[in-house]
């Protein structure tokens, strides 16, 4: 039977640590880091990931503004928005909650924030400075499975990894992360075909395919580590869940992570880390 990996425990204990790191800051730097966070109209989901940011700010000492826009917001209205914001020495750090309505050009949006205040690491600056190996920021979930993997010290170099999914904000990065750490790494996505045989060689299973419970005990290796990123809703009991049918999988792999409770903390976790860094080094500048 798989081990648990406590996103949320790790969460915490990281969380802890930068709580104590920040409380110094306002006598050594003169102020707190300052995230900001756009939120428009009333996804359910947003709703919920952006009440969590906050949480996890006033938790660690971390400013937290949340701008809540109208879904009728203007592309130029949140444009200038975010020209405010950037130019804003106390702000620190500006994250505009995805999915934004289908009348803004997200690509703009993003664009938009100053890359050295791009928490979310979804400029094309950031991206491309993971992709050349220079510094940047790296966006929170793909950071977070990795800090996963670190927490049970397990050693990615050498092992096979199968990414299932090629988004930009998960799939790609998480695979240039395992990259990175000398792992052999396939991505796989809904057109690959064979899947199973694919995902059966894995050490390392990550499932970023937004289908829930696609992953099932029979396309994972004995023995595997494996990382749910999928945030779904159930359809037959409407409960949050993820892209790996954890019950199943969790007779085969050696350790798994579980929806809600795994990756999900960590991204914030991340984001956390991210606003500080950001923090650093503009009052370091
Ligand atoms: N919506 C779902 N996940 C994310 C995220 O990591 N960042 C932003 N900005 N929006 C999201």
């Amino acid at each position: 039977m798989a081990i648990v990996i406590s996103g949320k425990e790790l969460a915490k204990n990281k969380k802890m640590k930068m709580k104590e790191e920040v409380e110094a800051y306002s006598s050594l730097y003169g102020r707190f880091p300052h995230l900001a966070v756009v939120l428009v109209g009333e996804d359910p989901g947003s709703m919920s990931y952006v009440s969590g940011k906050e949480k996890a700010c006033s938790e660690i000492g971390i400013l937290n503004t949340t701008i809540r826009k109208e879904s009728t917001i203007s592309e130029n209205e949140l444009l200038e928005i975010i020209h405010t914001l950037n130019s804003d020495d106390r702000v620190d750090g500006i994250l505009v909650q995805l999915p934004l309505p289908g009348h803004i050009h997200t690509e703009s949006i993003i664009q938009a924030i100053r890359k050295d205040k791009d928490v979310d690491g979804f400029h094309k600056e950031n991206v491309a400075s993971l992709y050349l190996k220079q510094p940047g920021i790296i966006s929170c979930t793909p950071k977070g499975i990795i800090e996963l993997l670190d927490s049970i010290e397990y050693p990615i170099e050498g092992k096979r990894a199968c990414v299932l999914g090629r988004s930009n904000i998960v799939g790609m990065p998480v695979s240039k992360l395992l990259l990175d750490r000398n792992a052999t790494v396939t991505i796989c996505h809904s057109k690959t075909k064979n899947l199973a045989s694919i995902t059966k060689e894995a050490d390392i299973l990550v499932a970023a395919i937004g289908k829930p419970k696609f992953v099932t005990a029979d396309m994972v290796k004995d023995g595997a580590v494996v990382i749910d990123v999928g945030v779904n809703r159930d359809i037959d009991t409407n409960k949050l869940c993820g892209d790996v049918d954890f019950e199943q999988v969790k007779t085969k792999a050696e350790y798994i992570t579980k929806v809600p409770g795994g990756v999900g903390p960590m991204t914030i976790c991340c984001l956390m880390e991210n606003t500080i860094e950001c923090f650093l080094k503009h009052v370091k500048e």
